[in-house]
């Protein structure tokens, strides 16, 4: 999840430990008194969460700004995944808060999975935050900023059961007008041995599902032509009308007829409009039903990609990382993929090499699994120790950085080919994009995706941002599809 950035350089697998995802606000002045500034980290979730953070702070009398020597409270929305994610934050904290010695009214606060993690740590050990929110606690925001300008500790990192924000408006950040994240769920059930994510974000909840037809319906209104669902684990989506009272647990037998699942929900959007791509993420090996495949192919607009990430080859290491799927398992998935939606669909992964006691030769299993999927890009890591985690408790790190880094550069170079290979399939064929704007290179070239997440990039002509073209692709590389229009 951390992951859908898309990025011509992540297409291509060069993702490494040292990518980092930023975003901040943008400028909007409506007169209000005061200015706000946010940088989010990590992944989409927490880019979505810095969307419903800025509607509630515009609510509070808060205008945004791009530019952090222009606002008096200054968020970082921040991400606990790898350790590099806190360094990268705790950099940036540093140097937001020499601006203090300036401006000693400057409220800086730190939210999302790094502030859930160390709660009140940074307030009161460290004392380079003002202000302390978890993720459940962004409803709270205002009254914590007030209780910053009265002298007060302002910290709220409570882990509901129940929050998804479902009432709350995102103010889209960063936005091309054309795609869009929607958020169906929040936290996460599994305890993936390597993960902090299951401590920074609290219980799985899923989304009252009609909230959700109508953000999509909204923004199909407001012109935009994709939209995307996030949950760490879509496939484990369940609402009825009793959950947002009980949490997902207290599901009862008499509700059964009520209850909408991932497959469900996935149809409920589709049908908003032919012309409105789904997509979504991420989908977890062990949960991804034949019933979600055969929804994706009944639906046109349900784009042809599937995000599941792997995360090893081998099953001893997956027991220990807890997946609970093993090799076969994994590849019965794919195998499932194939047949039902065909060679064309996209699928991608995230990988993590050197984890505690993995062998050569187990590691090996990886490079073998990936010749067998041949994915069309992945995200991939070394292994990273976070402080709470399962594996933390029970594994020894033991796979030093060198060999970790080794390991991952394999799995890099053998990704690399596979998107080659992968993208040359795409050749002579015509493929349908929705434009998302011009391509990074050239004004003169737009650039869109096509149902399997492919980058295609082609001569502008008459085209424009939200138009869906055909476009004959005629040459490519790791990263990228060229082509021309074809009417
Ligand atoms: N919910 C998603 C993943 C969320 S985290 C899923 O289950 O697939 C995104 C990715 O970060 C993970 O898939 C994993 O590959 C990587 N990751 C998570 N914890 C990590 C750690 N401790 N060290 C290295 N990579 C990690
Ligand atoms: Fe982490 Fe596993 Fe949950 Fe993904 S499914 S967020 S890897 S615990
Ligand atoms: Fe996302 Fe990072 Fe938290 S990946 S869920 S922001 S730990």
């Amino acid at each position: 999840m951390e992951n859908l950035i898309q990025d011509i350089d992540i297409l291509a697998g060069k993702q490494t430990e040292e990518a980092c995802d930023m975003k901040v606000t943008e400028e909007e002045n409506t007169g209000k008194t005061r200015k706000l500034y946010i940088e989010s980290y990590g992944c989409q979730m927490n880019f979505s969460d810095s969307e419903i953070v800025t509607s509630v702070m515009k609510k509070d009398g808060f205008d945004t700004t791009s530019d952090f020597t222009q606002a008096d409270v200054i968020f970082l929305n921040t991400c606990s995944i790898r350790e590099k994610a806190e360094l990268t934050v705790r950099k940036r904290l540093k140097h937001f808060n020499a601006l203090k010695a300036d401006r000693p009214e400057l409220t800086i606060g730190v939210l999302g999975c790094m502030a859930e993690r160390l709660k009140s740590k940074l307030l009161e050990e460290e004392k380079i935050v003002d202000l302390v929110a978890g993720p459940d606690a962004y409803r709270d925001l205002p009254n914590l900023v007030t209780k910053v300008d009265d002298g007060e500790k302002a910290v709220n990192t409570f882990l509901s059961r129940e929050e998804t924000y479902a009432d709350i408006s995102p103010v889209r950040l960063d936005s091309n007008g054309v795609t869009a994240f929607i958020s169906i769920m929040r936290g996460c059930d599994n305890m993936c041995s390597f993960c902090v994510v299951p401590f920074t974000r609290g219980r799985e909840r899923s989304r009252d599902p009609h909230s959700i037809v109508a953000e999509a319906q909204d923004l199909f209104d407001r012109g935009f032509r994709e939209v995307t669902l996030l949950g760490q684990n879509v496939d484990s989506y369940k609402w009825s009308p009793n959950s947002d009272l009980k949490g997902k647990a207290q599901i009862e037998r008499s509700d059964e007829e009520n209850i909408v699942d991932f497959a469900g929900l996935l149809e409920m959007v589709a049908k908003v409009d032919p012309d409105l791509r789904i997509r979504f993420s991420t989908s977890h090996p062990k949960d991804i039903t034949d019933e979600v495949l055969h929804t994706m192919k009944r639906y046109d607009n349900i784009c042809k990609y599937i995000h599941l990430p792997v995360q090893s080859g081998n099953s001893r290491v997956l027991k220990l990382m807890n997946r609970t799927y093993d090799r076969e398992w994994y590849l019965n998935r794919v195998d499932a993929i194939r047949r039902i939606l065909g060679q064309e669909c996209g699928i991608s992964s995230d990988m993590i090499a050197g984890f505690c006691t993995e062998t050569d030769e187990e590691h090996h299993d990886t490079l073998t699994l990936m010749d067998i999927v041949k994915y069309d890009f992945s995200y991939m890591f070394f292994y990273s120790e976070r402080p709470g985690t399962l594996a933390a408790k029970k594994y020894l790190d033991d796979i030093p950085l060198d060999v970790k880094k080794r390991r991952l550069n394999e799995i890099i170079d053998k990704q690399r080919q596979h998107s080659l290979e992968r993208n040359q399939l795409d050749l002579n064929k015509v493929h349908r994009v929705l434009v998302e704007g011009t391509s990074r290179r050239s004004d003169e070239q737009l650039q869109g995706r096509n149902s399997a997440n492919k980058v295609i990039v082609f001569d502008k002509k008459h085209y424009k941002k939200g138009d869906y073209v055909d476009v004959l692709v005629t040459d490519c590389t790791a990263a990228t599809l060229i082509g021309e229009a074809v009417g």
